[in-house]
C-alpha cells in the first residue's frame, strides 16, 4: 500500500503524513525532510541541492528518486509507505512507478486555498535539531522557541519567506495538473479539504484509507 500525499506548501502534507504513520503504522518518506537534513550535514547530495531549495525550485528529478528508492529499499517498506512531497512532477510519477510497482496506490491532494498557505507557512516553526513542525499560532510548543520532544531549539525553515513561498507555489500549480490527470486516470485520487482542525483533516483521510485498505491495512492503534 502506497500512501501518496500532494499538496501545496504548507497545505498539511508533513502533518497528515505523521498521524498516517502514527495510526497505520506506515512509515512517512518525506523527500523534503530528507533534503533538509543533508543540507544541514553538508553532504555532496545537501550542497547540491541547497541553491535549489532556497530558491523554491525542484532538486533535480534523478537525485530525488535515488533517494525515494534507497529508502524504500528498506525493511520497514515491505507492508507500505507514505510518501510526502514526491512525486512532484510527471517524470517523477514515471520514475516512481519504474521504481516500485507492486503497490496498491491511494493518492490524496490535500487543498487549501492561498491565503491559508501564506500565514500558514510565516507562523511555522522546525525544530533544529529533531525537525518536528509547530505553528506559533495553531500548534505552538509548550515553551516558546523550544521543541518539546527533543529541547532543541525552533527556527523558521529559509525557504518559509514570502517571496520563495510565492515561487514554490508557482512551481506547483506549473507540474500537479499533469499528476493529478494522471492518478484520475488510475482512479486512485482523491481531493480531501485540507481546511479544519488537524483532527477533521485527519478523519477525512483515514476514512477513505479504511474504505479502500479495509482487509490488508495493519490494525490502526487506538
Ligand atoms: P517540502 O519540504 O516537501 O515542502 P513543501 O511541499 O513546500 O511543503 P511544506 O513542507 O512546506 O508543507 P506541508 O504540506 O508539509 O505542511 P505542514 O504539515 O508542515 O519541500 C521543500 C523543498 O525541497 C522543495 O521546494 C524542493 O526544493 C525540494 N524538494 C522536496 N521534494 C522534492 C521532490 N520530490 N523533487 C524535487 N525537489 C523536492 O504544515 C504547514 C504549517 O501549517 C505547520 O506550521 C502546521 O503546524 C500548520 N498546519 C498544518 N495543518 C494545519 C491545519 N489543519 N490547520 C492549521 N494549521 C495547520
Ligand atoms: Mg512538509
Amino acid at each position: 500500500m502506497r500512501v501518496i500525499l500532494l499538496g501545496p506548501p504548507g497545505s498539511g502534507k508533513g502533518t497528515q503524513g505523521e498521524m498516517i504513520a502514527k495510526k497505520f503504522h506506515l512509515p512517512r518518506i518525506s523527500t523534503g525532510d530528507i533534503l533538509r537534513e543533508a543540507i544541514k550535514k553538508e553532504t555532496p547530495l545537501g550542497l547540491a541541492a541547497k541553491a535549489e531549495m532556497s530558491a523554491g525550485h525542484l532538486v533535480n528529478d534523478e537525485i530525488v528518486a535515488s533517494l525515494v528508492a534507497e529508502r524504500i529499499k528498506k525493511a520497514d517498506c515491505k507492508q507500505g509507505y507514505i510518501l510526502d512531497g514526491f512525486p512532484r512532477n510527471i517524470n517523477q510519477v514515471r520514475l516512481l512507478e519504474k521504481m516500485d510497482n507492486s503497490q496498491e496506490e491511494i493518492v490524496f491532494e490535500i487543498s487549501v486555498p492561498e491565503e491559508v498557505i501564506l500565514d500558514r507557512l510565516t507562523s511555522r516553526r522546525i525544530c533544529s535539531s529533531c525537525g518536528a513542525v509547530y505553528n506559533i499560532i495553531t500548534s505552538p510548543p509548550q515553551r516558546p522557541g523550544i521543541c518539546d520532544l527533543c529541547g532543541g531549539s525552533l527556527i523558521q525553515r529559509d525557504d518559509d519567506r514570502a517571496e520563495v513561498v510565492r515561487e514554490r507555489l508557482r512551481v506547483y500549480e506549473a507540474e500537479i495538473k499533469e499528476i493529478i490527470d494522471h492518478y484520475k486516470e488510475k482512479g486512485v485520487f482523491y481531493r480531501i479539504n485540507g481546511q479544519g482542525t488537524f483532527e477533521e483533516v485527519f478523519q477525512r483521510i483515514e476514512s477513505l484509507l479504511v474504505l479502500k485498505f479495509k482487509t490488508k491495512i495493519n490494525q490502526p492503534k487506538e
